[in-house]
């Protein structure tokens, strides 16, 4: 069962590995009058991915795990339009509340919550994102 959990929490580092690439590329890549807000947000999206997968990699660490050094291979769409990249950014979001989600359900059968609340706290902040690129879409 361990396993099966460490390996679920490298599915998430990988995520987190690639949401930090692909927001970062974003940060570079956008250009025009929507460049004032969305550098922002992309740039607070890398340090929240960095963030999480920090917790993640001392959660896997602490499991005995041994932690994934490359991101998740899924490409990285470059893009100069702004539509496109917060399309990414969605379904980004999306995928890390399902893995999050999935890792929660798991997680929830180790007597351990602290490692539990620190999940839940990114599952949530998942949410929170795919919302906020929900709205910008609309
Ligand atoms: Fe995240």
């Amino acid at each position: 069962m361990i396993q099966n959990i460490i390996d679920k929490m490298n599915e998430a580092l990988g995520y987190e590995l690639r949401a930090i690439n692909m927001y970062a590329h974003y940060t570079a890549n956008i250009k025009g009058i929507h460049r004032i807000h969305l550098s922002e947000l992309f740039n607070a999206e890398v340090s929240e991915s960095l963030e999480h997968s920090n917790i993640v990699r001392t959660a896997i660490v602490k499991l005995g795990g041994v932690c994934v050094t490359e991101r998740n291979s899924d490409n990285i769409v470059h893009t100069e339009n702004y539509t496109v990249m917060l399309e990414q950014a969605l379904e980004t979001e999306m995928m890390a509340s399902k893995v999050y989600s999935e890792l929660l359900e798991m997680v929830e059968k180790l007597d351990d919550r602290e490692l539990y609340d620190s999940l839940e706290n990114i599952y949530f902040s998942e949410l929170r994102s795919v919302e906020g690129m929900r709205m910008l879409l609309d």
